[in-house]
């Protein structure tokens, strides 16, 4: 695969300690391992309780730390904790919050942590009790204050049989964070808009003409805008992606209602990439009650949608406009053609029907057309790889990177 995931090769702490959700933490090693990183346990004695270090070392591949007497010849709490890129502790229990917001240190795990340098992502989870108590809000605030990156907590039905704040945050969202900690924000102080999804264009309350665009490309641009510090709205059609952390989501379903969000949202964006497929026409009513199958055949009557590309470009200035294309073939000729019609700075077109492509994929094989007349095809890559390849090279469009 092409392009390295932002964790590829770093190295990160997973501090667990003491609580019931220490097993998410097993699922949040695999999903950090997944992407490359290289990733080390150290838990508490307590944490060892919930889930044995035995698992965290197979699935790791390392030793887990937990006992400062039985190391010997290293000072693993000194060389882990400088060699780290990332720390991030999950589950982060009142205790630990406690003993870190005073500056103790009683064990390996809480040792480690005082000599780190490095980011520190801290996950809290325990009952909602205590995460709402003074001094526990005390002690994270003075996590927050010194620099610690502090997620809330999930909300819902919790172990102990309380509902409300305390759930250790989803796993993959503490990987998203992780991930946006450690990349390099080139893109702070930008706005930058991004599309996703289909439009859905009614005939009767009940029938509509669509795509099966998932959304998912658009989400991975937006997750990858955001970790590199810009700010992000996300206009999407209708999909079932949750929204991503720290993106303004605008939902929409219609390509006229897409219109509107985006031109409200563009007038001041530095860069707009437009992943949506939006649906070129439609039906030119749409009946307020369901349609009966009375008749043998029907015509259906189009209208036109507004290109929203196609306006943007009108009026482009130093704006970076980003389309897409799918195409079932010629793709390079459909796809330069959109590029000089629409006025764009890059097309991204993508083959449909080409395993692991398109649509509803996790992964993408796209090529790049440029306003130049240059190109370049782009490895098969994960669509949050294919996000990252696609900024590096709309950035170089940027005003203040020519
Ligand atoms: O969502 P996924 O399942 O992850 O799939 C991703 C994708 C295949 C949808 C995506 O990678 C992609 O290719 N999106 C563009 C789909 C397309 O075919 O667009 P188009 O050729 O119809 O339009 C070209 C460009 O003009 C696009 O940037 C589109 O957003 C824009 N457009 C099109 C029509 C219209 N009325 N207004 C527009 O702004």
């Amino acid at each position: 695969m092409g392009e390295l995931s932002v964790l590829a090769g770093r190295s990160i702490v997973l501090g667990v300690s003491g609580g019931i959700a220490a097993y998410k933490s097993v699922e949040l090693l695999r999903l950090l391992s997944s992407q490359d990183a290289r990733v080390r346990v150290a838990m508490t004695k307590n944490a060892a309780r919930f889930v044995g270090p035995v698992l965290f070392e197979a699935l790791s591949g390392q030793p887990v730390y937990m006992d400062m007497w039985r190391e010997n010849h290293e000072i693993r709490h000194i060389d882990w904790a400088r060699e780290a890129d990332l720390v991030i502790l999950a589950p982060a229990t009142a205790n630990l919050v406690g003993k870190m917001a005073c500056g103790l240190a009683d064990d390996a795990l809480s040792t480690l942590l005082l000599a780190v340098t490095a980011p520190i992502l801290v996950c809290p989870s325990m009952n909602t009790h205590m995460f709402e108590n003074p001094r526990v809000q005390d002690n994270l605030k003075r996590l927050s204050d010194t620099g610690l990156h502090v997620m809330a907590p999930g909300s819902g039905f919790l172990a102990c049989g309380d509902t409300g704040p305390g759930r250790l945050p989803d796993p993959a969202d503490i990987a998203d964070r992780a991930a946006a900690l450690l990349c390099e924000k080139d893109l702070s102080g930008l706005k930058v808009l991004v599309t996703a999804g289909p439009t859905r264009e009614p005939l009767d309350p009940v029938r509509f003409l669509s795509n099966p665009s998932s959304g998912k490309m658009g989400f991975a641009l937006a997750r990858a805008a955001e970790h590199r510090g810009a700010e992000v709205v996300l206009v999407s059609g209708p999909v079932q992606l949750a929204d991503p952390l720290g993106v303004k989501v605008v939902r929409v379903t219609t390509a006229r209602e897409m219109a509107d969000a985006v031109f409200a949202e563009a007038k001041d964006a530095d860069m707009v990439l437009k992943a949506a497929a939006v649906s070129d026409f439609r039906p030119k009513t749409c009946a307020a009650h369901k349609e009966k199958k009375n008749k043998a055949d029907t015509n259906l009557r189009l209208a036109r949608n507004p290109d929203i590309l196609k306006e943007l470009g009108k009026e482009k200035s130093d704006k970076v406009l980003v389309g897409f294309a799918a195409e079932t073939r010629k793709l390079a000729a459909y796809a330069s053609s959109k590029l000089e019609e629409k006025n764009l700075d890059m097309i991204v077109a993508n083959l449909v029907g080409e395993a692991g492509s398109g649509f509803g994929s996790d992964t993408n094989k796209v090529s790049v057309f440029y306003r130049d007349g240059y190109s370049e095809d782009l490895d098969l890559m994960t669509k949050d790889q294919v996000a990252h390849a696609v900024l590096d090279r709309a950035a170089r469009y940027l005003p203040q990177a020519e």
